[in-house]
């Protein structure tokens, strides 16, 4: 009996672990499953929806460090995972994607000679500005399975110097949950509730410190939408980042002038997926949502300099928007009009990603 812990803490975590917890759940005489929750993302709508949505069970641990700098936060997890891990004694400690819980988790466990598995591997942006990409490197150089959801991923640590045997290309486990709960999501009243149609409103998520931490680049895509907003109606699901930024700056206002302009709460899960199969196009800078948009072949703009997810440009429906009002606002128009790029859907983007770690894991 294998005993190992499943690390989730922010909102992208949960999607991306979920189907491996059930996948491990299949062979109860071979693994002991612990789910660990850092308490990184704790309201509500940033967390418990997700268990709700995904049917997950409550964590078996909830380490409730909640918000801080990134050193107090990395500092705070690392605390207190350490203490459950000096308890427990797993095996194996399996993290995901690129949050602060990742790379602390991951670190807490190497220094304690217990082995690593990192979902997500292998990605890079090259822009060591990013929070994220900090935790990608130093997560990678201390795992022990590289699990990479696409071949550029595996290109990237071979680079790197990471041995051959650690790299194993298994495909987007994100897109696990989503083809597990497509049929729910097509059901999700969203639409009647903000009184929406197919086509007819562009999805927006916005919570990249780049562009929401500065007031001048906040103001440079607010603009964006003001003109946008004139074609078509503009959903915008805000994150707690961008909320509180939008009242630091003062802009509450100039938001709420903006007519066709829906500002809502985070939504759920099943919700979210439904406004993103149902958006004329997705204007966004997160990770997953680039992926999720290649996934169903909805055209996605990111408002980024460069992604860690470039297979969503060369094989998917995403492209990368400078943050310019202008350069939003032409990119906007030229889908309006029809000019949109079809995509295709990556190899190992189908439902099974689960399957071929748990595989791994029962031969290791
Ligand atoms: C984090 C991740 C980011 C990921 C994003 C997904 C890091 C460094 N960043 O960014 O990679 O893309 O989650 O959503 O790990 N807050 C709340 N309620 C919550 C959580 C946060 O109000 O439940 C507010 C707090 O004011 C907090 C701020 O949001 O200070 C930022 O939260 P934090 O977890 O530090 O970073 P995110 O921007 O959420
Ligand atoms: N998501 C959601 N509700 C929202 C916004 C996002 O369910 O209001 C989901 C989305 O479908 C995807 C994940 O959250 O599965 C992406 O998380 P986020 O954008 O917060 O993080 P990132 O991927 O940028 O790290």
């Amino acid at each position: 009996m294998k005993k190992i812990h499943l690390i989730v803490g922010a909102r992208p975590n949960f999607m991306k672990i979920a189907p491996l917890y059930k996948e491990f759940q299949k062979y109860p005489d071979k693994f002991d499953i612990k789910l660990i929750h850092t308490g990184q993302h704790y309201d509500e709508r940033m967390s418990k929806f997700f268990f709700d949505d995904l049917q997950m069970p409550v964590p078996d641990e909830y380490l409730e460090v909640g918000s801080g700098t990134h050193g107090q936060q990395t500092a705070k997890i690392m605390e207190r995972y350490e203490e459950v891990l000096l308890n427990d004694k797993p095996e194996l400690v399996i993290v995901a994607g690129d949050v602060n819980s990742t790379a602390a988790c991951a670190i807490d466990a190497v220094k304690l000679h217990i082995p690593v598995g990192h979902l997500e591997a292998g990605l890079r942006s090259y822009n060591r500005a990013m929070p994220e990409e900090i935790n990608r490197i130093l997560t990678d150089s201390i795992s022990d399975y590289l699990l990479t959801p696409s071949p550029d991923a595996d290109e990237n640590l071979l680079d790197e110097g990471i041995a051959k045997n650690k790299i194993y290309f298994v495909g987007n486990i994100m897109i696990d949950s989503l083809i597990q709960y497509k049929e729910k999501a097509e059901k999700s009243r969203i639409l009647e509730k903000y009184d929406l149609y197919p086509s007819e409103f562009v999805l927006i998520t916005l919570h990249r410190p780049s562009n929401v931490d500065k007031e001048k680049g906040l103001l440079t895509i607010l603009n964006a939408f003001e003109k946008i907003s004139k074609s078509i109606k503009l959903v915008f699901p805000i994150h707690p980042r961008t909320n509180k930024q939008i009242k630091v700056f003062g802009l509450e206002e100039k938001v709420k002038k903006m007519k066709n302009l829906l500002l809502t709460p985070p939504v759920g899960y099943y919700d979210f997926l439904k406004l993103q199969m149902e958006a004329r196009f997705i204007l966004t800078d997160s990770g997953g949502i680039q992926e999720e948009s290649t996934f169903f072949g909805v055209p996605c703009l990111t408002l980024r300099p460069q992604t860690e997810r470039p297979i969503t440009i060369t094989e998917g429906t995403n492209k990368l928007v400078k943050l310019e009002t202008e350069d939003i606002i032409k990119e906007a128009k030229n889908i309006l009009k029809g000019n949109i790029q079809k995509g295709k859907i990556p190899k190992y983007w189908d439902g099974h990603t689960a399957e071929r770690i748990v595989e791994i894991f029962k031969n290791n």
